[in-house]
């Protein structure tokens, strides 16, 4: 029975993610900031066959909670075979380009708290000489865009430092996860208007995530087109790409 652990666990690509585990009888421990939501969201993995589902309030912003969430979480489960990342907020970037304050506050969301609860997993995990650490990126990351440069920012750290901690962890035998998803259609992107051929429903997204675990993948682009869509843009000389709007 695989014990896993699941940081913004009420986001839509983690939930899909969830219901695949719980109809495999895994143990879940999930962490997000929305009690009502987080409650109902236990309760419907029990029903699908989680054998247990234990869960706490985290507001990831809150960073003097993490030691004592993420120990909390050690202590019920054990040994944790999997641990996902999966909160994050696009933030409006033309807000952000007007006030400094709006743009630190995503990128303390979207970065700082992932790299802080990042830094006590490595160290927890390297203790257990075993297990995955999926964290999801973006492939906002892999060029800034002004579209979404502040967001992009955030993810291109979260990747970079999930590159050092591949490189790390790979001695103690821990599998480090770096996943990047193209489109999808959660409450993130609610609203936006985005071409319907690329964009992919969580469900696809969470399958893709069980199958890199499972395989031990280093970097997961999901779906897989987008690791094609993604080489041309960073390839594009710059004064082509300052010309496009992307
Ligand atoms: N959707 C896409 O197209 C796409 C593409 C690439 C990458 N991603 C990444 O995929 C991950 C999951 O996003 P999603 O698409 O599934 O969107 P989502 O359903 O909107 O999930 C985002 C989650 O982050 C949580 N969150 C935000 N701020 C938080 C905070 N301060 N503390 C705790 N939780 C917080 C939200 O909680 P509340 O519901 O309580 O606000 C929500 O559960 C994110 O890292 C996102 O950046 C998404």
């Amino acid at each position: 029975m695989k014990k896993i652990l699941i940081i913004g666990a009420t986001s839509a690509i983690a939930e899909a993610t969830a219901q695949r585990y719980a109809r495999e009888g895994a143990r879940l421990y999930l962490m997000a900031r929305n009690g009502e939501r987080l409650a109902s969201l236990a309760a419907d993995l029990k029903i699908r066959g989680a054998s247990a589902v234990d869960f706490v309030l985290l507001d990831v912003n809150d960073r003097g909670k993490h030691k004592p969430v993420l120990e909390h979480a050690e202590k019920t489960l054990g040994f944790i075979d999997i641990v996902l990342i999966a909160h994050g907020t696009l933030g409006n970037q033309k807000a952000c380009e007007q006030d400094a304050e709006t743009a630190l506050l995503e990128f303390e969301t979207n970065a700082v708290s992932t790299l802080a609860l990042l830094t006590r997993l490595a160290t927890m995990f390297e203790k257990q000489h075993a297990g995955t650490i999926a964290v999801i990126s973006s492939v906002a990351g892999d060029r800034g865009r002004p579209s979404n440069y502040v967001y992009g920012t955030a993810k291109a750290a979260i990747t970079a430092f999930c590159e050092g901690l591949q490189a790390r962890l790979f001695k103690s035998g821990v599998h480090v996860l770096i996943i990047k998803p193209g489109l999808v259609a959660t409450p993130m992107t609610n609203g936006l208007t985005m071409p319907a051929m690329l964009v992919a429903e969580p469900e696809k997204i969470a399958c893709d995530i069980v199958r890199a675990i499972e395989k031990k993948t280093d970097t997961l682009y999901t779906p897989w087109f987008w690791k094609y869509i993604m080489a041309v843009i960073v390839h594009l000389p710059s004064f082509v790409f300052k010309k496009v709007n992307l």
